[in-house]
């Protein structure tokens, strides 16, 4: 199902008058290629010597060269690049022993912790590769800001990471990677969220796909949504809520700390992808049509019960103080925020949140976490201590 063969390589490179070899085509994004007559390559070679103004850039369909980071237009793009800079971590600064130990100890989890533990690496260990191949494949070749694509590159490391956090919990574990691994195939709800997720990915995956017509520039700006606000932001909650109500028990607490550092890199990533959207729309109003937010409100609508479903098959009675109705208004609570967000209107009137303290789990910059295990503001990995 989830096939990622880079087939972007393949596809057809610019040609820039006057530049040969690999190097052809760096000065233009493939898209201002669109232009293959006499008459429009030397439109191309003549803007490509003048000076860039901030007003020569935008977010999608920009022609200004996109390896000039400066003169910034974007600034929150930029300071989105050096918060995420400033919340470098690495999984191996996360000491997993006593998880280990309350793993191995046949008293130490129910069994339906322990199913949820397992249904929850299960959707995640390939759902962060996703998102990385979304955006290294997809997203970075039709966002025509530079600014944002220092971000870009720096959420596709972060999303090596959390792939890295996820395999290396299940390594301290000794759980069965045959299982988790190919849950994605084999649990259904979990096949079914990413089924829903692929061909967003694969319109903006495909080689031959441009911008710039209305259809075009509408899909873009669909896959965006649908990645930031419902994989980002919809579908990783129930699974980031239930190892942290885990942590908040005092079980699993290194498994919980690594998913309190993706859940914080996570939320950036929604707000970055909304920052982005939010752009698009202004600068391109006429691709926000009746007819393409009711398709929007629709999707969420779809997100939102196939996430209860993972919810309830994770958890097919209550545990740890939760049960999956509760996630049902939590999924809306949050599915309201996102269209909110957007510009859209809520969908579930009088939606709550149950879970008031995971908003506490994403502001954790100088105080010491509620594991007490380590100071979660960023420190060089040399500089840890364990003791
Ligand atoms: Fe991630
Ligand atoms: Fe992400």
């Amino acid at each position: 199902m989830l096939t990622f063969e880079d087939e972007s390589t393949k596809a057809e490179m610019p040609s820039i008058p006057g530049l040969d070899g690999p190097l052809q085509g760096l000065f233009k994004d493939s898209h201002t290629v669109a232009a293959s007559d006499a008459t429009d390559e030397q439109a191309i070679a003549g803007s490509a010597n003048r000076r860039i103004a901030v007003e020569d850039k935008q977010i999608i369909n920009c022609n200004a060269d996109v390896n000039q980071l400066v003169p910034f237009k974007y600034k929150w793009a930029w300071d989105k690049y050096l918060g995420a800079c400033a919340n470098h971590w690495m999984p191996q600064e996360i000491s997993m022993s006593r998880d280990i130990a309350l793993w191995r100890d046949p008293n130490g989890l129910t069994e339906d912790e322990r199913r949820l533990v397992k249904r929850n690496l299960g959707f995640f260990v390939t759902a962060d590769s996703l998102a990385a191949n979304n955006i290294v494949l997809g997203t970075y070749r039709h966002i025509t800001n530079p600014e944002c694509r220092q971000y870009l590159l720096r959420q596709a490391f972060e999303e090596a990471i959390h792939t890295h956090a996820y395999q290396y919990i299940v390594e301290s574990l000794g759980l069965d990677e045959g299982e988790i691994f190919n849950a994605y195939h084999e649990v259904s709800s979990i096949r079914d969220k990413d089924e829903f997720l692929i061909p967003f990915i694969d319109t903006l995956t495909n080689p031959h796909f441009k911008t710039g017509t209305l259809e075009t520039d509408q899909q873009l700006l669909r896959s965006l949504i649908v990645f930031a606000c419902i994989m980002e932001g919809l579908f990783f909650y129930v699974g980031f809520t239930q190892i942290l109500a885990l942590g908040r028990q005092n079980k699993m607490t290194g498994s919980a700390e690594q998913y309190q550092y993706i859940l914080r890199d996570e939320s950036m990533h929604c707000n970055f992808g909304i920052d982005v959207i939010n752009q698009i729309k202004m600068e391109n109003p006429h691709l926000w049509t009746k007819a393409f937010r009711e398709e929007i409100a629709g999707l969420m609508q779809k997100a939102v019960a196939l996430e209860y479903r993972y919810a309830e098959d994770t958890m097919p009675r209550g545990v740890l103080g939760m049960n999956a109705p509760m996630f049902k208004e939590y999924l809306r609570y949050i599915a309201n925020r996102r269209c909110q967000q957007i510009g859209l209107d809520t969908l579930y009137p009088n939606a709550n949140n149950p879970f008031p303290w995971m908003s506490e789990m994403m502001d954790l910059k100088k105080e010491k976490n509620f594991f007490e295990t380590r100071v979660t503001e960023y420190q060089t990995g040399g500089a840890l201590s364990w003791d």
